[in-house]
């Protein structure tokens, strides 16, 4: 069966980013309109440059505001109409260990990739259970499900997408809303080519696959879920990470 998510508006947060640009081209690919926030005008220019002939709608965010967040999705809604899939893909490391990391590397991650799904899904939950369609889709990650040496802020903000996943696709199930998690592996992207090179490895070695992700592995998971016949899937948390971590 083929899908379609023609005059559907989606939103998705970081989507200047190398796997949140390839979400943006694929929900556009399916028919969506489609919407990103950003925060640097700098990386924005360049992000057009690199998307000319997409008609994206960007709109300078920090999602870590609520207020922004508010009005961010206001400005959305003028332009574009109402939000039908809200991907939660803003997301930043700060690697360290424990007995190293600050308060400040400890909250910037929270606040950046776990506050920020309760300040935009806030945003849209009410018009989507009124409408009686929505996709909320949150962007964890493999190692919110293992855990990751280095990674204590960042694994506890994955984790915790998941746990608000469960809670609010319980609250909206009866209202044609689906909230789910999709937990990339080790993708190639900048994040990822940051981690030292003799750890990289070691990581790629246990990926079954023999490989690390490609961007699009994650932007077909999201259009797959997004869809409206992906309406019997919600408080699941999807993986997509090469066979590494099988729950
Ligand atoms: N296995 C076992 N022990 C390890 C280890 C590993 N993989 N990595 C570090 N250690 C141990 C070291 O041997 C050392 O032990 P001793 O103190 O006994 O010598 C200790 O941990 C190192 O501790 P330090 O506090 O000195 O840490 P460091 O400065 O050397 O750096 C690190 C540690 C920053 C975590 C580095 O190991 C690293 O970058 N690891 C990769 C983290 C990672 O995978 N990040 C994912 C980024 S991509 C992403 O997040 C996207 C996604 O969703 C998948």
């Amino acid at each position: 069966m083929k899908t379609s998510l023609k005059d559907k508006v989606a939103i998705v947060t970081g989507g200047t980013g190398a796997i949140g640009t390839a979400i943006c081209r694929q929900l556009s690919d399916s028919g969506a309109r489609v919407a990103t926030n950003y925060r640097s005008d700098q990386k924005l220019k360049h992000w057009q440059e690199q998307n000319k002939g997409q008609s994206f709608f960007a709109h300078k965010c920090d999602v870590t505001d609520f207020n922004a967040c508010k009005d961010f999705v206001a400005a959305v809604e003028k332009e574009l109409g109402p939000v039908d899939i809200l991907v939660n893909n803003a997301g930043i490391t700060m690697d360290t260990t424990l007995r190293k990391m600050t308060w400040e590397q400890w909250n910037t991650v929270l606040n950046t990739n776990l506050d920020s799904v309760f300040n935009m899904s806030r945003q849209v939950v009410q018009g989507m259970t009124d409408r009686g369609f929505g996709r909320i889709i949150n962007i964890s990650s493999i190692n919110g499900q293992k855990g990751q040496i280095g990674q204590c802020n960042y694994s506890a903000a994955k984790a915790g997408m998941h746990g608000f996943t469960m809670a609010l696709a319980q609250e909206v199930a009866r209202k044609g809303v689906t909230v789910n998690t999709l937990s990339p592996g080790y993708i190639a992207t900048e994040m990822v080519m940051a981690v030292p090179e003799d750890i990289r490895k070691q990581i790629i070695a246990q990926i079954p696959v023999g490989r690390l992700g490609t961007v699009e592995d994650v932007a077909f998971v999201v259009d797959f879920l997004a869809a409206p016949e992906a309406g019997f899937i919600t408080g699941a948390d999807i993986a997509a990470n090469g066979g590494q971590h099988m729950m």
